[in-house]
């Protein structure tokens, strides 16, 4: 199968961080992990829902302190993803996950903007950050992020919603997305990952959102499915995460194809890849291999991933161009 040209629409850079580059950093900022080994960390990576995922996720960024360690977990990943047939890549990264650590702003985005400035010269990869607010803390708080970031303005694209979703709904954001669209960004939110449909309907009528992230639970609602067909809002769905934190029993249960058929703008992506078993290009596979999708389904959803995309015009063309001359094998 080819390894086809695609845009990563859905990656937390913080789920990008590897076992064994978390055990770099811890040593070289004299950390202790709770894991004695690599095998025992990777042992761990045995969720039973978001929120078992997500006590890992974060305890695992205390390994991130200075620029450098930021640098290096985007190089990783970028190096990842240019293998894996990434060429543009919106990545969402947690301010709150640090600056509540006491890491400053100012260090993970100079470290991340680092390994971002060179991506297109070194990795072909062209790429946008989006600053993701933490849902299950105060809205004050996220207003006061971004607050904080507005004199990095020119590195952030989006603002997007993550963290643990029941009981947290996006209403509670409405004026902290209001603030954010006001200075110019994008906005994306998690909506039916683990939440009702209802959530998603909040996050388009009051976070005003251009993307769901996820979005899968909309198959509960009909008059959804028919208003995200018909607006083509598109939904960055995440098959192995799913399966992973059980919001899917199996790959072959995905409702992917079923999201296909209802006509909505469907993009695949790999979410915390090294916590759940695969980057994209292998989510790409997996559906394949377990649901039986052709090379003209998957050459869609890279086509949708660059339609997606929040890259300028000239760009995103030029990559679709790519993709309809990309050989079959
Ligand atoms: N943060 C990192 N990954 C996440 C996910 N899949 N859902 C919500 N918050 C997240
Ligand atoms: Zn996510």
């Amino acid at each position: 199968m080819p390894v086809l040209p695609k845009a990563e629409l859905h990656v937390h850079i913080e789920g990008t961080l590897e076992p064994e580059l978390a055990f770099t950093l811890a040593e070289r900022n004299g950390i202790t992990l709770p894991h004695p080994t690599i095998d025992d960390l990777r042992a761990a990576y045995s969720f039973t829902d978001l929120q078992s995922f997500l006590d890992l996720y974060y305890s695992l960024t205390d390994v991130l302190r200075t620029e450098q360690d930021f640098t290096d977990l985007a190089e990783a990943y970028l190096t990842r993803a240019a293998a894996q047939g990434v060429r543009h890549a919106e990545i969402f990264f947690d301010p709150q996950a640090h600056t509540t650590r006491g890491i400053s702003l100012d260090t993970v985005l100079n470290g991340l903007g680092a390994a971002l400035d060179t991506s297109e010269q070194h990795h072909g990869i062209s790429t946008a950050l989006i600053l993701c607010f933490l849902r299950d803390r105060p809205a004050t708080e996220a207003l006061n992020t971004l607050r904080q970031a507005r004199p990095h303005l020119d590195r952030i694209t989006a603002v997007g919603l993550d963290s643990a979703e029941a009981g947290h709904p996006p209403e509670k954001f409405t004026h902290v997305f209001d603030a954010a669209r006001d200075l110019g960004l994008r906005c994306v939110a998690h909506a039916g990952e683990e939440g009702p449909a209802s959530y998603i309907w909040q996050a388009l009528n009051l976070l005003k959102v251009d993307r769901i992230d996820h979005g899968i639970r909309c198959l509960e609602d009909p008059d959804l499915v028919a208003h995200l067909a018909a607006t083509q809002t598109p939904l960055t769905v995440c098959p192995f995460s799913n399966v992973r934190l059980r919001a899917v029993q199996n790959l072959a249960d995905h409702p992917l194809p079923a999201l296909m058929d209802a006509g909505l703008l469907v993009t695949v992506n790999s979410d915390d890849p090294a916590y759940f078993g695969g980057y994209i290009h292998d989510n790409y596979q997996g559906l394949r291999q377990h649901l039986g999708l052709d090379e003209t389904a998957l050459r869609r959803l890279a086509r949708n991933s660059f339609t997606a995309s929040f890259l300028p015009t000239q760009r995103r063309d030029a990559l679709i161009a790519e993709l309809d001359t990309h050989p079959a094998h």
